[in-house]
């Protein structure tokens, strides 16, 4: 089993490159099956999520090459089968989107119940009533989600959201894209990979507005025609090399990145005492010295993401002050990393839904076992904060996420070793 073994105290320096968004990406592959013909993705990125993704595309016919890293050639003119394989699915999350996908496209879709970071209960009941919504009869058993035609055929609707939701508002857009009729979804999410996910299908010859506000229309359109797109940034990659430097000290320009994206973060880190300078496509962060407590609500986008909160939870354990986190997405999501912290020396006391943070002087290195993926990232921020040596376990959640962790990190400074127990 490997693990990573991060031993803490040097400062991090230089430049490090962030890669294609993985929520993008794990959206914009399934999408591909709505070409019905051929397409080119690039900068995807190089992670275990993306991998799965592939091999379920493959194990459906699509066929797929990869000419040079980070770029994927997707063929789906002739699916051969509509089954994806139940194993492949129940490894990951975004599996769910081929629902949408296979729906729009073939007016059926028989799709096993996703897995992926089991932080929260995540119920994926606004995807199903947007589904049902645009006329598809929806049965739903403890293994699987099939969906076929209803009576009435399936067309465009309006759809109004009860939660804001990233994976439904996706989900909605691919399954109207080849409907008749105009679909409108309401109190949509807007996050930026929705924006992304729009552009690349737009790109292909979808008509979609709207996204990145709280209404989205889908103009149905017969068919797509192939094309090629470039994946954003990482917003919570390049957030959580941000965090890095504020917690472990230092100055690094973060490189590819869409600093627009970055605004709920960087305003916080530069609450908590960092020095942020944005550029056209890069940003630097420089530590000041001793970072302030501050006070962080997580919200949809353009809200303090919920992806970030483990990660300035970090900055916040060593920060002068008692700061205070607020989650309001997944109210479980402390679990999966504050009693690691408190090993390591974190004063942190969860009261529901909020963590209250009393800074520390240091933390020290320790054992500790990551949960999911961004509760494994920042515990290596810890991990490069602390004194002595923290080993990290379960580290095949934060490969499912960040492409070549140990490499990038190395490159500005950090002592990380992935080793082999
Ligand atoms: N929700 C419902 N019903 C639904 C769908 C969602 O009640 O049908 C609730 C959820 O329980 C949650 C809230 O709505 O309280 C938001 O969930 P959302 O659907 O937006 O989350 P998701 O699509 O399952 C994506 C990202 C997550 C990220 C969340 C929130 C992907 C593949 N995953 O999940 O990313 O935390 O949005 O921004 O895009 C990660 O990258 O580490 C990760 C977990």
């Amino acid at each position: 089993m490997a693990i990573y073994e991060v031993t803490g105290g040097n400062r991090l320096h230089g430049e490090v490159t962030i890669s294609g968004a993985k929520n993008a990406a794990v959206a914009i592959l399934p999408a591909a099956i709505l070409v019905g013909g051929k397409c080119r993705v690039e900068n995807v990125p190089d992670i275990s999520d993306v991998r799965i993704l592939i091999d379920i595309l493959r194990s459906m016919g699509v066929g797929i090459t990869q000419p040079e890293p980070n770029v994927v050639e997707l063929d789906s003119s002739e699916l051969t089968q509509l089954e994806a394989p139940a194993e492949l699915v129940r490894k990951m999350r975004a599996s769910y989107y081929l629902m949408g996908a296979l729906l729009s496209r073939y007016h059926k879709a028989k799709v096993a119940l996703p897995g992926g970071c089991n932080f929260a209960s995540r119920p994926i009941d606004q995807h199903l009533k947007g589904f049902r919504l645009l006329g598809a009869q929806v049965e739903e058993t403890e293994e699987y989600v099939n969906l076929t035609e209803g009576e009435f055929g399936l067309c465009g609707n309006r759809i109004s959201l009860d939660v804001v939701s990233v994976g439904a508002t996706v989900n909605i857009m691919m399954a109207a894209t080849l409907l008749p009729g105009q679909t409108v979804i309401e109190n949509a999410a807007k996050e930026p990979h929705i924006v992304d996910l729009a552009n690349f299908l737009n790109t292909m010859g979808a008509r979609i507005t709207g996204a990145g506000t709280d209404t989205v229309k889908i103009r149905g359109v017969e068919r797509l025609q192939g094309g090629t797109y470039t994946i954003i940034p990482d917003q919570i990659e390049a957030g959580t090399y941000l965090a890095a430097v504020a917690a472990a000290g230092g100055d690094v320009l973060v490189k590819n990145v869409i600093p627009k994206h970055m605004e709920c973060i960087t305003s916080k880190l530069a609450e908590m005492g960092a020095r942020i300078t944005n550029f056209d496509d890069a940003i630097r962060i420089q530590s000041t010295g001793k970072l302030h407590d501050t006070t962080v609500k997580t919200r949809p986008y353009p809200g303090f993401p919920t992806d970030m909160q483990a990660q300035i939870c970090v900055c916040m354990t060593l920060a002068k002050g008692v700061s205070k986190l607020t989650e309001s997405v997944y109210e479980t999501r402390f679990f999966g990393y504050c009693t690691e912290l408190q090993n390591m020396g974190a004063d942190i006391i969860i009261n529901g839904k909020t963590a209250i943070v009393t800074g520390q002087e240091k933390l020290r290195g320790a054992e500790v076992s990551a949960k999911d993926l961004r509760a494994g990232a920042a515990l290596i921020i810890a991990g490069l904060a602390a004194e002595g040596i923290t080993r990290v376990r379960n580290i095949h959640f934060v490969e499912r996420g960040y492409e070549n962790i140990i490499e990038k990190m190395t490159s500005i400074g950090a002592d990380i070793r992935r080793i082999e127990e």
